[in-house]
């Protein structure tokens, strides 16, 4: 078996924001998007980021990113040496953009549609210096036949181009810079159904054909568990499961996931995709109930789980669970 290499370290990550009242605009409390999350990433290997909206999936990915600066923890990104991107300068975080990049989830609105297909692939060649003129143009022509398009329709705008399409420009404008670890937010829940399928094969052949790495946030457990080979659980801003998909699936040791896997997802109009949709609400992340965050909607909470928080711990090798009843319950699987 071939050694693991750690990519990606996340440690305690949290992020916090501020809310303020009254006409001082003091702070009254605070929204907790993510609080004290860690796990890590291989390199090559795909993580896959799952659990109920407002979870702090996206929050967890652009902290990652450094689109926003977390609050707390260290996120060490391993390339050659550690760096820990939450302290990186102006300099090693243009760098560390090179090597880190994100597909949106929704191609229609993170396209810019006054800029050409060859303007959206090849910015970040031209403003990195790494390529100009026909360079850039022969560039952009391998990156649009690696992702499936036409090189000969680099010259069109967004609006000429499938929702399926866009989203391979998104793919194609990650790869530019030849990154090693991609974040995708859900990049296939803005499309129709018989196009998600297809993405998911050409994120899939590209990470094979480029040894990339991914954190997969998504919805569609049958895509987690098909593509990816780990998955962290996330609930109300915390780990509550980490655990190589198989097992994950097999043998479940957190109630949280147990709920997850049994959950039909329902087709919101709102936002397009499915959402996972469980019984009872998903607390506030300004106002999460103490102990375990989620015993209120538990089927199996005693009176332990209403005062301490469960730590993480290893329930079996690689296997991570936070649940005060984890080495003893029976779970569901699928
Ligand atoms: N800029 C912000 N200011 C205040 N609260 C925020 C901000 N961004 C996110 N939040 C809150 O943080 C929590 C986590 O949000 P996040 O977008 O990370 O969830 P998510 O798991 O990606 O959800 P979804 O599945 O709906 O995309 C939510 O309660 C959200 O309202
Ligand atoms: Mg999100």
């Amino acid at each position: 078996m071939v050694e693991k290499q750690v990519l990606l370290e996340v440690s305690e990550l949290r992020k916090y924001y501020p809310i303020s009242r009254g006409i001082f605009r003091r702070v009254a409390g605070y929204v907790k998007a993510v609080d004290g999350v860690s796990f890590s990433v291989n390199q090559g290997e795909v993580v896959g980021l799952i659990g109920e909206s407002g979870c702090g999936k996206t929050t967890t990915g652009r902290c990652i990113l450094r689109a926003i600066t977390p609050t707390s923890g260290s996120i060490l990104f391993h390339n050659g040496k550690a760096q820990d991107v939450t302290a990186m300068n102006r300099d090693e975080l243009r760098d560390y953009r090179r090597n880190a990049q994100m597909i949106f989830q929704d191609p229609y609105s993170s396209l810019n549609p006054r800029m050409s297909v060859l303007e959206i692939v090849g910015e970040a060649l031209y403003v990195n210096g790494v390529a100009r003129g026909r360079a850039l143009e022969d560039r952009v022509r391998v990156l649009m036949s690696q992702v499936g398009l036409k090189p000969e329709h680099m010259r069109r705008f967004p609006h000429a181009f499938s929702g399926g399409q866009r989203q391979r420009i998104g793919i194609a404008r990650a790869l530019a810079l030849e990154p090693k670890l991609i974040v995708a937010d859900e990049p296939t829940s803005a499309l129709d159904v018989s196009i998600q399928a297809q993405i998911i094969n050409l994120l899939q052949n590209l990470q094979k054909t480029l040894g990339l790495t991914y954190l997969l946030i998504a919805h569609d457990l049958s895509v987690i568990r098909h593509f990816s080979n780990r998955v962290v659980v996330l609930y109300v801003g915390q780990a509550c499961e980490v655990s190589d998909t198989e097992e994950l699936f097999r043998a479940p040791r957190h109630p949280y996931t147990e709920a997850l896997l049994s959950a039909v997802p329902k087709p919101d109009p709102k936002r397009r995709g499915n959402r996972i949709v469980l019984g009872g609400e998903v607390p506030d992340p300004a106002a999460a109930p103490l102990g375990c965050k989620f015993h209120p909607r538990c089927p199996y909470s005693q009176e332990v789980c209403r005062t301490e928080l469960p730590p993480m711990i290893e329930v079996s090798e690689d296997h991570f669970a936070s649940c005060h009843f984890s080495e003893t319950l029976k779970l569901r699987a699928v």
